[in-house]
């Protein structure tokens, strides 16, 4: 077994790529040559990535697609896309085609609130404690307008600070419930900052309280953290044509296919096995343009599943309609962006995506990133309730079986000819490839 290293952040990266390809590769020689080949060839750029993170050895690359033909309240828009799935930017590309002759996505924002908590212990008189925090709430605004003075000027700031009795889930616990406008940023540092200032001001008011009794005075801060469940930073995106447009597939009639979306949606509400992976197909479209606009997918993730069983069971993020010959499937998700701030002006590659997106405000980027959600489902599900998904499916992993196969690029040709009338499979990729290797 290797013995454990102690001051690894302190070798160079020399140094750290020599004691892990050392100690955890077959082939340390190779594997110090794999690491080499992702570092960008101009310095700056890659010394940028470096200091992104701790312990960089180098980069880890997504492709990165382009899924043209959006219309999203009647703009156009190209959307970035960093996904590794094969099949990601064609759906989308496709859904988006559909789409555009017969009125675009239109999208709407319900709502930017965050949320951030400071829970703290609290052993005594209830009504004292509120007496409390009221007295000291123009304190809790006073001690954070240093943080809070340039957001305040983009028109942001705290909303509120409300306290919440929990002591019915745990004992002596409350809490300082807190809502923010953070404008164009994600504002994951801005809501922080101020929750540990609230919860300086919370222990040390506490201490000269003179109405407390001694006990009452040691309120005892647990911790200070935003949350990553905003329901009310919320978007929705929809589309809308009559059921006749709905000429997707030359097998099934556009009432048909409508009905079938419908039962496939429905389907997806009540039952949770699907409901899990149609929303990951959902979160396929949203992720891809999340990471090209260098923000935080974790976060996007966390929140979007939990916003999908807020109601007790985990439930599509999807809807879809019939209403007389008007067929409607639209998408509420929470979404908290930013286009300002974290990795915005710092990354090339995200600075570059957003100029592709026009430069949106993050209520813009909301919009979009839901509609590549809505566009995305709309694409995987049109192909579930006809031909299947494995269809699509292969004939993009077709490319990633002949190349794990190392097949040159006229056999690639040939073969992707071959395969327009013929089932991908690996096992017919490599037959095919071996038949034209003996021709
Ligand atoms: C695959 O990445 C996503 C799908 O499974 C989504 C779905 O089933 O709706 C195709």
């Amino acid at each position: 077994m290797t013995t454990p290293i102690s001051g690894f952040s302190k070798l160079s990266k020399a140094e750290k790529i020599a004691w892990v390809t050392k100690n955890f590769t077959t082939n340390p020689q190779q594997a110090a040559k794999i690491l080499e080949m992702y570092w960008n060839s101009d310095e700056k750029v890659q010394r940028l990535h470096d200091e992104f993170i701790e312990n960089t050895i180098t980069n880890h690359y997504l492709p990165l697609g382009i899924a043209p033909n959006f219309l999203i309240n009647q703009k156009m828009y190209a959307l970035p896309m960093a996904i590794e799935e094969s099949s990601v930017v064609a759906a989308a590309s496709k859904a988006a085609k559909f789409w555009l002759n017969r009125g675009g996505f239109s999208a709407k924002v319900l709502g930017t609130e965050k949320v951030g908590q400071v829970h703290f212990l609290y052993q005594g008189d209830v009504a004292k404690l509120h007496g409390f925090i009221e007295k000291i709430m123009p304190k809790f605004h006073s001690d954070t307008a240093n943080i809070t003075a340039s957001m305040a000027k983009r028109g942001g700031g705290i909303r509120n600070i409300a306290l919440r009795d929990l002591t019915h889930k745990m004992d002596h616990y409350f809490q300082l419930h807190c809502t923010f406008e953070t404008k164009d940023a994600m504002g994951a540092n801005f809501i922080n900052s101020c929750l540990e200032q609230f919860a300086q001001t919370l222990s040390s008011e506490a201490k000269q309280h003179t109405a407390f009794s001694k006990t009452e005075a040691q309120l005892e801060v647990v911790m200070s953290i935003l949350s990553n469940f905003v329901p009310q930073c919320l978007v929705r995106a929809e589309v809308q044509c009559p059921i006749s447009a709905l000429t997707l597939s030359e097998e099934m009639a556009p009432q048909h296919f409508a009905e079938k979306m419908v039962r496939a949606v429905e389907i997806a509400k009540i039952e949770p096995y699907r409901a899990v992976t149609h929303n990951k197909g959902i979160m396929n479209g949203i992720d891809a343009v999340v990471l090209a606009t260098g923000n935080d997918f974790r976060a996007v993730e966390a929140g979007v599943h939990a916003y999908a069983c807020r109601d007790g069971a985990y439930s599509s993020l999807t809807h879809a309609q019939i209403n007389g010959d008007v067929f409607s499937f639209w998408i509420e998700v929470p979404l908290a962006l930013g286009t300002v701030g974290g990795l915005t002006k710092l990354h090339p590659l995200v600075q570059l995506n957003l100029d592709i997106l026009q430069n949106p405000s993050a209520e813009e980027l909301m919009q979009i990133v839901a509609v590549a959600g809505l566009a995305q489902n709309f694409a995987a599900l049109s192909s579930l309730v006809t031909t299947g998904i494995q269809k699509g499916h292969m004939k993009m992993h077709l490319y990633n079986i002949l190349n794990q196969l190392g097949a040159s690029e006229g056999e690639k040709e040939q073969l992707t000819a071959y395969f327009k009338t013929h089932t991908v499979t690996h096992r017919g990729a490599v037959d095919a490839l071996n038949t034209l290797r003996k021709a």
